[in-house]
């Protein structure tokens, strides 16, 4: 992986597809992150216990979004609307990157998540240079392993009931894509 990853994911804060626009968040964009946020069926196949109040979508800007870089809200192309966010998760020392994502529920089933993903995929390879890139979902997530192999990770592995979240084991699904895999 290039060793100045930060410098190129501050490159990279605006990514284009299609139909997406992948980009840093804003203030203005609080409403539109509760939208998802707070919807307890988006956040129920996550770690993250969701929020509960609009401040609380605004502090995210300051203290989830704007913390470090590869945090981008997913907004959809000529709309505005901001309708996801997708995360890349570096390690360095192993040469890899993973991810996290989310979408509003309005907006389910359309290849959305996949489009944003695929971009940011290539971006690993591509630009960080990443040996391997990989993700995870909990059992009963099938959309999110379909959304792994539709940019081309395969299923690696299960961990049964591998992880506690939410007070409940769950079995854990894990994905991977590695670079000479991702070449051919
Ligand atoms: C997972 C999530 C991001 C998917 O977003 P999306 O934009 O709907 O995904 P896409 O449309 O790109 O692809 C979804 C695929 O899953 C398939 N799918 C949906 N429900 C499914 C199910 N129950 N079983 C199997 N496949 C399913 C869809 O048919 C589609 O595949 P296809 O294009 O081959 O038909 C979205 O459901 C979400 O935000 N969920 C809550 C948060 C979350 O779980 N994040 C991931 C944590 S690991």
């Amino acid at each position: 992986m290039v060793k100045n990853y930060n410098e190129v994911l501050y490159a990279n804060e605006r990514i284009e597809t299609p139909r997406l626009i992948l980009r840093r968040a804003q203030i203005k964009d609080a409403a539109d992150i509760f939208e998802y946020g707070s919807d307890p069926e988006v956040t129920k196949t996550l770690e993250w216990d969701g929020l509960t109040t609009i401040d609380e979508a605004r502090d995210s800007i300051f203290n989830y979004y704007w913390e470090v870089p590869g945090k981008w809200l997913i907004e959809l192309k000529g709309e505005g609307k901001v309708i996801g966010g997708i995360d890349v998760r570096l390690k360095h020392s192993h040469d890899k990157a993973s991810f996290g994502y989310a979408l509003n529920r309005h907006f389910w089933g359309k290849g959305y998540m996949a489009e944003a993903l695929e971009a940011v995929v290539v971006l690993c390879f591509d630009k960080l240079e990443a040996n391997r890139v990989e993700a995870r979902h909990f059992a009963g997530n099938e959309a999110s392993g379909r959304v792994m192999e539709k940019v081309g990770m395969k299923l690696e592995g299960l961990a049964k009931q591998g992880e506690i979240v939410k007070g409940k084991p769950h079995d854990v699904l894990f994905y991977g894509l590695c670079r000479e895999d991702y070449s051919s």
